[in-house]
């Protein structure tokens, strides 16, 4: 969603909030903007596009205190006006989330005199709080949360206050402690290579960030503390590395993200065993690729361990009336642990008396609070909007579920030499002749059975999000019932065909599209397919995938094809149009 940061110390501020847009920007990218307590006044800068718009307009500028915002635009279009921060009288803001009662709150204001210049829900907050303001900007703040509905992180400052003041529901704000300084964020990666240490706000929280330290209050403003914890965010992790994209350099790391949550898991495999006792159904739910990560999972625990399983995108599982019972696991798959959608359908298993089971590469995320236990993602911080690694990540930590639930060996569990291979694919796939028939084409459409199957869903998610090219993901056998009328010469049909026991079947399906003149691709380990099809097809052969370990393989060269696509049409991968990497908010 958007990206907020905040700073108060000895250092310059105008450097370290810049910094941080730059390294938030992936949370949100229609506009940026600044506010800086510059000789007692409050001095606000902001721009429509990216953070680096700003970067002339803040040149040889230096304050000790200052807040900042990078925007995934909801309410009201990407302008300059409607750029944070946002300034009513002494009070200026900035805010990640929804508030959904801004137009009563708004037309109250309105009644009161006040004027709006943004289509705004955030210039409400605004608004509402410099109503409130007598000169404590704390008080100010606790009166005007009360008033709003929906999600807010919420950073604030006051003209002649030389404080920020921060307040949280259901949107993250992370307190960091930097040497000589203070810090507030969206996410803990930002303050890597800043802050060793940080504290997480819990819903409900505010907080004081001052040049000399920070207090913390709960939802009554009762002073509290909030335990501070390692920053696990390593720093570097957010610079490109000699990469073009951040696409490139990530799906690269999917060896090390496979190796690392395997190794992870082994370390948490007992607590998890005992949160998986006497469970004898499991409910995947995630979003997007998230959700696609749990069909894998759904596949691997029937497959493997002979459970029921079920997997459901969490927006859907959220708002019905689910079966589940305390013998139900509902486990959440989500890359970021702070998808609103993916935290609403843990609350709803929990509350319904289910386990719920978080895999995730966000250790300390919301989702980790909700959840009974942990199964730890470790792909490291991935920027990209588009996700990579953490896919990968996640089947590795779904098939070693699966293994644990089966009674089986985790250890290992043949993953063994599947990191190379990945890294094989990631370097070697020779997927360019392939993506410029993609990139000039009217559709693609990705077609599998079973893993494959799912792996088609994701690879056409990926290729429409950063390519923007119409793509559909299709069980193979479907085709004939319908999206055949869609094949012709200008539609690439991409096979994902790993499974050497339906050949044959393959075979009909790649005939079938060839037939109707369609141009037709494979993607398989199969030699009998590259034989069947040669010249006939385009073949991407792959090394041997290994059964229920395919999608790690055929997962990589999916990606590495989208990004191609994408690259050669000229867009860039890593902050496709109108989306941000983490959906916080409905
Ligand atoms: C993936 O490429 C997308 N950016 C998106 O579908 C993402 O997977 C989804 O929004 C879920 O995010 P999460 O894993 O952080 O919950």
């Amino acid at each position: 969603m958007c990206g907020i940061i905040g700073y108060a110390g000895e250092k310059n501020a105008v450097e370290i909030v810049y910094r941080g847009l730059i390294n938030l920007e992936y949370r949100g990218y229609d506009s940026a903007g600044a506010a800086f307590g510059i000789n007692g006044r409050t001095v606000v800068f902001k721009r429509q596009g990216r953070v680096e718009k700003l970067k002339p307009l803040l040149e040889g500028l230096a304050s000790g205190i200052g807040i900042g915002h990078t925007r995934w635009a909801t309410h009201g279009s990407p302008s300059d006006i409607n750029a944070h921060p946002h300034t009513s009288g002494k009070i200026t803001l900035v805010h990640n989330g929804i508030i959904e009662n801004y137009s009563e709150l708004k037309a109250e204001l309105e009644k009161g005199g006040a004027v709006f210049k943004s289509q705004t829900d955030s210039e409400v907050i605004a608004a509402l709080m410099s109503v409130y303001y007598c000169g404590d900007i704390l008080g100010a703040l606790y009166k005007t949360v009360k008033r709003l509905k929906g999600s807010y992180a919420i950073m604030a400052v006051a003209e002649g206050e030389n404080v920020i003041a921060a307040a949280r529901h259901k949107s993250p704000v992370v307190i960091g402690y930097g040497n000589g300084g203070y810090y507030c964020a969206s996410d803990e990666p930002v303050l890597s290579g800043e802050c060793g240490e940080v504290s997480f706000l819990k819903d409900g929280d505010f907080a004081l960030i001052k040049p000399d330290g920070v207090r913390i209050f709960d939802g009554e403003l009762r002073e509290t503390e909030r335990k501070k914890q390692k920053n696990l965010a390593q720093a570097g992790s957010l610079e490109l590395g000699g990469f073009a994209h951040y696409m490139l350099k990530e799906l690269r790391q999917s060896p090390a993200a496979v190796k690392n949550t395997v190794t992870a898991f082994a370390e948490a495999e007992d607590k998890i065993r005992g949160a998986l006792s006497g469970v004898n159904r499991i409910i995947f739910i995630g979003c997007g690729t998230a959700y696609h990560a749990g069909l894998i999972g759904k596949i691997y625990v029937e497959d493997i361990a002979r459970m029921p399983a079920e997997a459901e995108t969490a927006g859907e599982f959220r708002y019905k009336n689910p079966i589940v019972n305390k013998n139900t696991a509902v486990v959440a798959v989500s890359q970021s642990g702070e998808t609103a959608d993916t935290l609403e359908g843990a609350r709803l298993a929990k509350s319904l008396g289910a386990r719920v089971i978080a895999v995730t590469n966000a250790p300390y995320s919301q989702l980790t609070r909700i959840a009974d236990t942990v199964v730890p993602v470790c792909a490291g911080a991935e920027i990209c909007v588009a996700a990579t690694k953490s896919y990968t990540g996640q089947i590795a930590a779904l098939y070693m579920l699966a293994l644990l639930l089966a009674g089986k060996n985790a250890e290992g569990g043949g993953l063994s030499g599947l990191p190379e291979i990945c890294k094989n694919v990631a370097d070697g796939a020779d997927v360019y002749a392939l993506s410029r028939l993609c990139a000039f084409s009217k559709g693609v459409y990705f077609l599998g059975r079973g893993l494959d199957y799912a792996v088609a869903l994701e690879a056409s998610l990926k290729l429409k999000e950063v390519s923007y090219i119409p793509s559909e993901g299709y069980p193979a056998g479907e085709l004939k019932h319908g999206t055949l009328a869609l094949i012709d010469n200008a539609t690439v049909s991409v096979f994902i065909a790993t499974d050497k026991s339906l050949t044959d079947k393959y075979k009909n399906s790649v005939e079938q599209v060839i037939s109707r003149g369609g141009i037709a691709a494979i993607i398989t380990d199969i030699d009998e397919l590259e034989t069947a099809f040669k010249g006939r097809a385009h073949i991407i052969k792959l090394p041997c995938c290994r059964g229920h370990l395919s999608p790690l393989v055929t997962a990589t060269a999916v990606q590495l094809l989208a990004y191609e696509t994408a690259v050669s049409l000229g867009l860039n991968p890593d902050k496709p149009r109108n989306l941000a990497k983490s959906v916080t908010v409905e």
